[in-house]
């Protein structure tokens, strides 16, 4: 193929997709770069996701990245897939190979890592117990990033306590399981808070949690970003601890994806940042 002919193809599957933010993060940086190509949502039911996903190479997509409810389904569609994804069950792209196979990663729990290293320089994940509020899809990234990381004590915390104790056999490190009713006092001594339920998402009600037992050298990350400050970021703050909400995740998430479409490394601008903070 000559090079005018190439145009870079990739987008999004998702049902509903509409309300995604991340063609206009991946066109921002079409455009950045000055390089001919498109990123667009693709409303896929999950009865279609198979063939969907089987059409990506006769069609020159590079690959997409996938969003609800196919994070989980398409672990299964493709040929391969890292260890990581594995573990955590679930894939968030999709990756073309030159001979028409797929390969599925998960990039969530690295946009969870350069999130926090972002908002918190100096952070390390080591410097004390971990507190996750959650045991859904996306708790199990940030978990096994805080595992990987080398986070020695991880607190889990969910509503439906089966679902923690699953996750925890599953990603096999230093977790320690509690009861949804221990989630206040579980805050003492902890050096990291993560909320990966929706409560606090705009249409939800607030996480329901006391934050007096956290110390206020403790750093706070929602992984909520609609609103921008959820109400457990803003009391956090607002008794001085350090916080941090879910759109550094999202924009950082979708890097390595980049890599490993079109070999290229691609920057979280200030400009791009503001771009779609402007959408939310
Ligand atoms: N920033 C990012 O890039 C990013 C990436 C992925 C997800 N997210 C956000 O993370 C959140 C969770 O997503 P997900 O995919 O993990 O969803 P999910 O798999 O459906 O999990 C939802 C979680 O929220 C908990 N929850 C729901 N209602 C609750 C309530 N009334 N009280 C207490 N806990 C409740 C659930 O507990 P039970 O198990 O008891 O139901 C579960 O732990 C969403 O707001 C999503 O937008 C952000």
């Amino acid at each position: 193929m000559s090079h005018h002919e190439h145009f870079l193809l990739a987008g999004v599957m998702g049902w509903p997709v509409m309300h995604s933010r991340s063609p206009k993060l991946h066109n921002y940086w079409f455009e950045h770069y000055e390089l001919a190509g498109a990123y667009v949502p693709l409303a896929v039911k999950p009865d279609g996701l198979e063939k969907a996903l089987r059409a990506l190479p006769a069609l020159g997509f590079a690959g997409c990245n996938l969003t609800i409810p196919h994070k989980e389904q398409a672990l299964r569609i493709v040929d391969h897939a890292d260890a990581r994804a594995r573990r955590i069950g679930a894939i968030s792209c999709v990756t073309v190979n030159a001979d028409g196979s797929l390969t599925g990663t998960n990039n969530d729990w690295y946009g969870f890592v350069e999130n926090l290293r972002e908002a918190f320089p100096g952070w390390w994940a080591d410097a004390g117990p971990a507190v996750v509020i959650g045991a859904g899809g996306a708790s199990r990234a940030v978990v096994d990033a805080l595992i990987h990381e080398g986070t020695k004590e991880i607190r889990l915390i969910n509503r439906t306590r089966e679902r923690a104790t699953s996750l925890a056999h599953a990603l096999d490190g230093p977790v320690t399981v509690l009861d949804w009713d221990k989630r206040h006092s579980a805050l003492e001594g902890a050096a990291l808070l993560v909320n990966t339920t929706s409560q606090g998402m705009v249409g939800n009600p607030a996480l329901d949690l006391a934050l007096d037992a956290l110390p206020r050298t403790a750093e706070v990350c929602d992984i909520v970003y609609i609103p921008g400050e959820t109400p457990l970021l803003k009391a956090a703050r607002e008794r001085g601890n350090r916080t941090v909400n879910g759109l550094g995740m999202l924009l950082h998430q979708a890097r390595p994806a980049w890599r490993s479409w079109f070999d290229k490394d691609v920057e979280v601008t200030r400009e791009l940042r503001a771009l779609i903070e402007a959408t939310i």
